[in-house]
């Protein structure tokens, strides 16, 4: 058999065999349990924010300087100029310059690139083809690590598997509920996208709850039907939250947006505001098998999930949170070394 090749870009856990995404969780909690033995001297990365962070760019620049190397924070959405994605464009409009250009100087500075892009936010089926991301993996001539498009975001997928995996063990078998919370300020289903088809490929069985009109995305669906189906699991979406949570060993919470309304805040927020009673509590909790809760953050205190549950002993967050570090230390020794 021809061997693949070695791990380019971390684009979508998708682009990664099982076999490569077991040995990041590996590594990760290798690199947890002895951070000094992996070094990464003299190398740089590139972070690029065109939206804001507070997990992703601190875990990064930390692993970054814990590692030896060093991460240069490119603060993108106010110290950049817009960059021009399309290809073969006339650039006689607002961005002065192609993400190809500046992909290809870049990948003359830095060993990697990561990379949050912004959202165009018109509509979901041009934002869904996260055609940023993929213009800067497509000419960079240096690794691209995805730090959350509008689709995916593969490193807190990574971390929260990592997390699990921590917890649970083995975690073929086990069920994890992913419940829809309330917020105002709801994101894209990319965290969503990202575990559920994760936690389908570790042979987890996925409950997801939601209310009406915040299906998620169909390709996805169908991705992760094809994915339970390969792995003899289980798929079950749009429940409500307490069928979803009954018999759950890991209670994930997270809000994201009506795909039917994005690009229309107005529509949003009606239909957010007739979503009521999504809020974990304790009572919720009760019905999982010893449930763990899980929430990427940042969380709506009393909102999405009540103080009592974050606070208790069976919140995850902050462990979740930390492994950030570790498992963003995986990719970088995979993809630098
Ligand atoms: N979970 C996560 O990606 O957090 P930040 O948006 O703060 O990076």
């Amino acid at each position: 058999m021809a061997e693949r090749a070695p791990i380019q870009h971390l684009v979508s856990l998708q682009d990664l065999s099982d076999r490569e995404i077991e040995d990041l969780l590996d590594l990760s909690l290798r690199i947890k349990k002895r951070a000094g033995a992996f070094r990464l001297e003299g190398k740089s990365v590139g972070l690029l924010f065109f939206r804001g962070s507070l997990r992703t760019r601190t875990s990064f620049e930390a692993a970054m300087h814990q590692l030896g190397g060093h991460g240069i924070n490119l603060n993108a959405s106010s110290d950049f100029w817009e960059l021009e994605s399309s290809e073969g464009a006339r650039m006689d409009g607002k961005a002065p310059e192609h993400v190809k250009d500046a992909a290809l100087v870049l990948s003359r500075y830095v060993n990697a690139l990561a990379i949050r892009p912004a959202l165009a936010g018109q509509s979901w089926a041009t934002d869904r083809r996260d055609t940023v991301i993929k213009s800067w993996a497509a000419h960079a001539r240096v690794p691209v690590i995805n730090m959350e498009s509008a689709l995916g975001h593969p490193l807190q997928a990574l971390a929260d598997l990592m997390t699990m995996r921590e917890r649970l063990g083995e975690l073929a078998g086990k069920e994890l509920a992913i419940t829809w919370t309330n917020s105002p300020t709801a994101a894209t289903p990319a965290v969503t996208n990202s575990l559920l088809l994760a936690a389908l490929r570790m042979g987890m069985k996925v409950r997801v709850a939601h209310p009406s009109g915040f299906d998620l995305d169909d390709q996805v669906l169908s991705e992760a039907g094809r994915i339970a189906e390969a792995k003899k699991t289980s798929l079950a979406t749009g429940l409500t939250a307490a069928d979803a949570v009954s018999g759950a060993h890991v209670v994930y919470a997270r809000s994201w947006m009506s795909l039917e309304d994005y690009g229309n805040p107005t529509l949003a927020a009606s239909r957010r505001s007739r979503a009521t009673g999504w809020t974990i509590d304790e009572n919720l909790m009760k019905k999982g098998k010893n449930a763990v809760l899980m929430h990427a953050m940042p969380v709506r205190r009393n909102v999405e999930v009540t103080d009592d549950v974050l606070d208790g002993p069976r919140s995850l967050v902050y462990d979740q949170a930390e492994n950030r570090l570790h498992s963003q230390k995986a990719v970088l020794v995979t993809l630098l070394r």
